[in-house]
């Protein structure tokens, strides 16, 4: 984690606000006089959801905490993101843990393109008919940056140290064993090498599947500092675009079958690796979209362990639903033979109160009243978050089913909702309390705020930088459409500065990582006109998001003008303009010419 997504984590925009003017709370949304103009009427906006605030006012700005911040000392992003550190307790990298972050990160990442230059060298020709024979197009295992690890004990190794890595640093990289008698070797020796990234597109650490039969199938990197399996998915960093434009993502089990999906076009699909879903992975996911397709292996334990993860882990997200894949397909061979198939079985994926309903009249004996409760218990909470169609669906089951009328149902889960608080009260608090008991409402999704990237805002920037012909197609952005203090000062940098070595120059160490951070986002393959296009999309994207807002200040203002007796001539010329900009934006979606 960088220090802008550990501040960023612990931001609340109220607390950080009311340090400098007093707010007053009014419905979802607190009020201040504007700390920034004099004014008498209240109209500044704090908006704890989006983290945002805004003045509907004169100054007509906005923005998120640091941008507050930056304004009300003038200060710099970094000092201002440095200032708020301090106040929240975040430590500050020590130039010596950052000294020895990177070279882990740095030897994952020389790694794999060692693994990569030997899978296209004479050796790999065994490795490369492998995954031509599953079906894997050359230029897939180049855009996931699939390689071969080398039969002997310790090529990488001693390639590393020869790139001046201590012996030390490749242990902590987790790409040695530890030492035995002789000292170290290769930890990946003969196998078809995974790598895997972080959220950001970082390579982390490796997944190797053995072609000769050894065990186990896939080895993959030890926990280290930068690399821990259980809260990483496998494609993420490729995938979340997509899941947060389609608003739904997939998750599978296997690499393979990741990779097949991205293959056939299908990227908001994400591998789990084997193992049932952390809490750590579903809150990598759950802000990206509002639904999300289970497409796992479904045995008898891969069932029980889905509905536990579902109870727990996935208790807060709204659409959770359980896809049913043909008797004993992997998604990879589904995939790769009918294709087509695949956004039909998603489609048909079950909701989870159906796949609660399924697994647990058979586990529970419904003669008894101890399972016709137990079932009660586990799926009241969920019948009743359903939407109002479906709720009745559900009733009318559980009524058919178990005799469960509504009334019988809400005190049953009161009863146990009284339960799971008072044994959680004062021990852990309500954070725990919420999870104890999986039939509160689910709560909205997390907002905007605490995503650690805004893909809408990323995605432009990182276009930008890495096609610096694309500069003049880029004249519609504007600094006021990125609503993150770090994008926005990126982007004002960036048009101050004529090539990239003088941007990175001329961003200090803080926006520097965030620059990487932009910069190792993978884009899809795309020509340079394709390029283009795709960035005058995402500028219009970010426009319309800004016009909206725009709007209620518009409609705040109308409403001032209105109560001060005040000519609305001003006001009524800005919704001209910004009806006039609308419509542009409208009809160049339908002629698609941006
Ligand atoms: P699978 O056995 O389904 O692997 O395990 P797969 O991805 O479909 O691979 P192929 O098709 O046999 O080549 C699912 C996932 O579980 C993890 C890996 O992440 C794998 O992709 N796994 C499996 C391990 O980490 N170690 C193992 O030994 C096996
Ligand atoms: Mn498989």
């Amino acid at each position: 984690m960088s220090l802008l997504d550990d501040v960023k984590a612990r931001l609340n925009i109220v607390d950080v606000v009311s340090n400098y003017v007093p707010l007053t709370q009014a419905g979802r949304v607190f009020k201040a006089r504007c700390p920034f103009h004099t004014e008498r009427t209240p109209s500044f906006v704090v908006n704890p959801e989006r983290g945002s605030w805004r003045c509907f006012g004169a100054c007509a700005e906005g923005g998120d905490a640091i941008r507050f911040v930056m304004k009300m000392e003038n200060q710099t992003f970094s000092e201002a993101l440095r200032a708020l550190a301090v106040r929240l307790g975040v430590p500050l990298p020590t130039p010596r843990q950052q000294a020895q972050m990177d070279p882990l990160l740095r030897a994952n990442q020389e790694a794999m393109r060692f693994f990569q230059r030997r899978l296209q060298s004479d050796e790999g020709a065994g490795a490369l008919a492998y995954l031509q024979d599953r079906g894997v197009a050359p230029e897939t295992a180049e855009a996931f940056g699939l390689g071969l690890s080398p039969d002997g004990a310790d090529e990488l190794k001693v390639h590393l140290l020869g790139q001046g890595y201590t012996e030390e640093q490749l242990q902590r990289a987790g790409l040695v064993t530890r030492p035995q008698q002789g000292g170290s070797r290769d930890l990946f020796r003969g196998r078809l090498m995974f790598p895997i990234r972080d959220g950001d597109g970082r390579v982390v650490g490796f997944g190797g599947r053995e072609l000769d039969g050894s065990v186990p199938k896939y080895l993959n990197t030890p926990q280290t500092p930068i690399f821990d399996k259980s809260a990483l998915l496998w494609g993420l960093d490729a995938a979340k675009e997509s899941i947060a434009l389609k608003g739904e993502g997939v998750v599978v089990e296997g690499y393979m079958d990741a990779l097949m999906a991205h293959q056939q076009g299908f990227t908001n699909v994400v591998a789990s690796m084997g193992t049932a879903l952390t809490d750590r992975q579903v809150s990598a996911l759950s802000p990206l979209a509002r639904r999300f397709v289970l497409a796992l292996d479904m045995d008898a334990a891969g069932q029980d362990a889905t509905m536990r993860s579902l109870k727990t882990s996935w208790a807060n997200v709204p659409d959770v639903r359980i896809a049913l894949l043909p008797e004993g397909k992997d998604p990879d061979e589904l995939i790769r033979n009918a294709p087509e198939r695949w956004p039909e079985v998603l489609e048909e994926a079950e909701p989870r109160v159906d796949f609660g309903f399924r697994l647990l009249a058979e586990r529970f004996d419904l003669d008894t009243n101890d399972g016709r409760r137990a079932l009660t218990e586990e799926l009241g909470g969920w019948i009743l978050s359903a939407d109002e169609a479906d709720q009745d669906r559900y009733m009318e089951k559980l009524e058919g089913l178990i005799g469960v009328n509504r009334q019988t149902l809400e005190q049953v889960l009161q009863r146990q909702r009284r339960a799971a608080l008072d044994a959680a009260a004062g021990v852990a608090g309500r954070r725990a309390a919420t999870r104890a008991s999986p039939f509160d409402d689910p709560v909205e999704a997390p907002a905007s705020a605490f995503e650690r990237i805004d893909p809408l805002e990323a995605y432009p920037l990182a276009l930008l930088m890495l096609d610096p012909t694309l500069r003049e197609a880029a004249e519609g952005l504007r600094a006021e459409f990125f609503r993150r203090s770090e994008n926005r000062e990126v982007f004002q940098k960036w048009a101050e500065c004529s090539t990239m070595e003088e941007l990175k120059e001329d961003l200090d160490a803080l926006l520097q990582e965030h620059l990487e951070t932009l910069l190792s986002r993978e884009i899809p393959v795309m020509d340079s006109k394709q390029r283009s296009q795709a960035l005058a999309q995402s500028i219009r994207r970010l426009e319309e998001r800004q016009l909206r807002e725009l709007r209620t200040q518009l409609g705040a203002s109308f409403s001032q003008a209105e109560a001060e007796g005040r000519d609305t001539a001003t006001e009524e010329e800005e919704l001209h303009r910004q009806d006039e900009r609308f419509r542009e934006i409208f009809s160049a979606r339908v002629r698609r010419d941006i």
